[in-house]
């Protein structure tokens, strides 16, 4: 070491022992467990929102493949120079097809004249080199000639993969064909051609492209990388389908989960709520084509080893939007939803409902054990809505957990009103939703060190730090954020007998198609990458134990008192003690942990560490683990460990005890 770097280096040890002086004791009552940790306790809230879904996690290339957006052929562009009128024209069969009206007919007479249709995918479509893609079409053939040639292009219009498909059949009848193909170059924003060569007359259909690697290689599936990020979480819960998405603009707009099942070219699209939803952030091509629906989310659930946890309509629109209300003597239908569902779920495979998930493909049943009724709902009408709703489900389906919304804020007038009447009623869960500044989140650790423990649970529904004056979409996702919901958790894991479920929210957003931010995952076409609020998520969410353990600083709960924020947990299948714990200062704290158990501790614990030196500092796709768990080891000496805290620190300490 050249002499000015050695003289730096003392310095700084020098210094850093210097500000390390501020010591802090805490004691850990390893031995008394005071609470059990639902396994449920940390989940994931799932909406179509940012393109979440379309666009997002399920796998479908093709933007408005069946030609039912508004306007028919948005995503579409018409190819060739000399397109002869009438010959790409979009039909409407309502009569025979009301929930898939539009086709595409191409009539084209002439070989020699090339026309065709690209899609733009959204926001491009994410191509692999090497890997197979899955093209797929409905249609029927009147005249036939035309085959398909298909071409995906990248940027400057190279071709980076191609395949051909001959129509079969003739007839009236609507058939299936498909045809893969291979990419030779990896693009983020190629487009899909569809040349029709030859001459003849064509109805068209459904027009699909799917990459090969999607979630467990399924079919017309999920995108492996985006499922991989919450299947690394190990959630607890997955809550869909949202959200705002559940109440609809108004009531026709409403999430309706029998228009998610069964065939998707049956499914019926609508316009998605966050198509027009923020002025500042238009989304004009945002729809929902349920290629995604609850059959899926069930599978979703499962696969992840989540359980399921559906939101449906209680009869109510967006009380920010519409606000419109279904009559109370016209709650049938909606209630009706909610016992076909748990059909659906639970059924027995010779029931209408649950025979369909068999015919779907999963004949054993999905075990729902909880539903929502009502997102963000609020006012005596909600009230009076629920317990029409909670009276049937009670009567037919007493193990099912009724989750019901206390609104849009954490506080104030409608939240005291619904709280209060939500214990009236004895639901199971009250949906609690915080997004706050972090210094909400850092003052409100104790939120629930004195809540009510006989009545409700809670759960924390949909949460975030939203730090002011940072509008920049991945931008808001700061360590200054997280770090302030990192100390916020601590409270709910100290009072896991009250909160038995969590999530942040909201999961997804596209780079190129967000309408809200912050959000825990960012993705483009090709990539993703976890926030550093997904890595405070995923530490408590691995690390939840099973029971809570008194953690005390000066004889009380730490919650704050001077920067810092701490909660212990047990992991009795695994003897492990899982210590947590923030130091929300510009200062290192010595911690002193002391260990009050008559269990032996190894030698060494684990050190999980998540920091940064800004409080500004993000993950991005350039740097997708600029903030990231880092795990060293520590030394347990005479059953304590004793940790320099950095300045602005999460750090989660693993001991065995023997
Ligand atoms: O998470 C985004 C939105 O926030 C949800 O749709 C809604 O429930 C809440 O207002």
């Amino acid at each position: 070491m050249k002499g000015k770097h050695l003289i730096a280096a003392i310095l700084l040890v020098f210094n850093h022992h210097l500000q390390a002086q501020v010591t802090k004791t805490f004691t850990i009552q390893a031995d008394h467990l005071t609470a059990k940790i639902a396994p449920t306790m940390w989940g994931v809230f799932f909406e179509d929102i940012n393109l979440g879904a379309d666009g997002g996690i399920y796998a479908e290339l093709v933007k408005n493949r069946s030609f039912e957006f508004a306007q028919p052929l948005m995503g579409w562009q018409k190819l060739g120079d000399n397109i002869p009128e009438g010959s790409l024209a979009i039909l409407n069969r309502s009569q025979e097809k009301p929930n898939n009206p539009r086709f595409l007919q191409v009539d084209s007479n002439d070989p020699q004249n090339k026309i065709g249709l690209q899609n733009e995918g959204f926001r491009g479509m994410g191509i692999k080199r090497g890997l197979r893609y899955d093209f797929s079409v409905w249609y029927r053939q009147l005249k036939p000639g035309l085959r398909l040639h298909l071409e995906l292009v990248d940027s400057a219009g190279n071709t980076i993969g191609e395949g051909f498909l001959e129509p079969e059949a003739i007839g009236n009848q609507w058939q299936r064909a498909q045809t893969s193909f291979h990419a030779t170059q990896t693009c983020p924003k190629a487009k899909l051609n569809v040349w029709f060569e030859g001459q003849g007359k064509i109805d068209l259909d459904m027009l699909s492209l799917f990459p090969e690697d999607t979630w467990k290689r399924r079919p017309g599936g999920l995108r492996a990388d985006m499922v991989q990020r919450l299947a690394d979480m190990k959630p607890g819960f997955i809550r869909f389908p949202g959200g705002c998405i559940v109440e609809g603009r108004e009531l026709a707009s409403r999430f309706q989960w029998k228009k998610t099942v069964g065939p998707v070219e049956d499914r019926q699209l609508i316009i998605n709520r966050w198509n027009t939803e923020f002025q500042h952030r238009p989304a004009p091509d945002y729809y929902q084509s349920f290629g995604l629906g609850f059959f899926e989310y069930f599978q979703l659930a499962e696969d992840i080893g989540a359980e399921p946890l559906p939101i449906l309509n209680c009869g109510m629109a967006c009380q920010f939007n519409s606000a419109e209300q279904a009559p109370l003597d016209e709650l049938n239908t909606y209630v009706q939803d909610v016992l076909d569902l748990i059909e659906f779920a639970n059924g027995d495979i010779h029931t209408q409902w649950g025979k369909l998930r068999a015919q779907m493909g999963h004949p054993a049943p999905f075990h729902l054990k909880m539903l929502g009724v009502g997102n963000e709902n609020w006012g005596p009408q909600y009230i009076e809505r629920l317990e029409l709703f909670k009276k049937v489900i009670d009567a037919q389906h007493p193990d099912i957990k009724i989750v019901a919304s206390s609104g849009t804020d954490p506080d104030g007038e409608r939240f005291d009103f619904l709280n209060r009447k939500l214990r009236e009623l004895q639901v199971g869960f009250i949906d609690e939703h915080y997004y706050r500044s972090p210094e909400w989140f850092l003052s409100h650790a104790n939120r629930y060190d004195n809540y009510d423990r006989m009545g409700p649970k809670v759960f924390a529904g949909e949460y975030a730090g939203h730090p002011p004056q940072v509008t920049d979409g991945p931008l808001e996702n700061n360590w200054g954020a997280a770090i302030a919901e990192a100390a916020f958790l601590t409270g709910l894991e100290r009072n896991a007998d009250v909160v038995q479920m969590a999530s942040y929210a909201p999961l997804f957003a596209h780079i190129d198609g967000w309408q809200w931010a912050p959000d825990l995952i960012w993705v483009d076409n090709l990539r993703t990458y976890g926030t550093p609020s997904y890595y405070v998520q995923q530490l408590y969410a691995t690390n939840k134990g099973t029971a809570v353990v008194p953690m005390l600083a000066d004889g009380q709960a730490v919650s704050g008192q001077e920067g810092l924020y701490a909660s212990s947990t047990i992991d009795q299948p695994n003897g492990e003690l899982l210590i947590k714990v923030v130091n929300y200062n510009h200062k290192p704290v010595r911690g002193m942990f002391k260990l009050e158990t008559g269990k032996k501790p190894t030698k060494e614990a684990d050190q999980i560490l998540l920091t940064a030196t800004d409080l500004k500092a993000v993950n991005s796709f350039d740097d997708p683990e600029h903030i990231h768990p880092q795990t060293t080891k520590i030394a347990v000496k005479d059953k304590t460990i004793v940790a320099d805290l950095q300045p602005y620190s999460f750090y989660l300490f693993k001991v065995k005890l023997k």
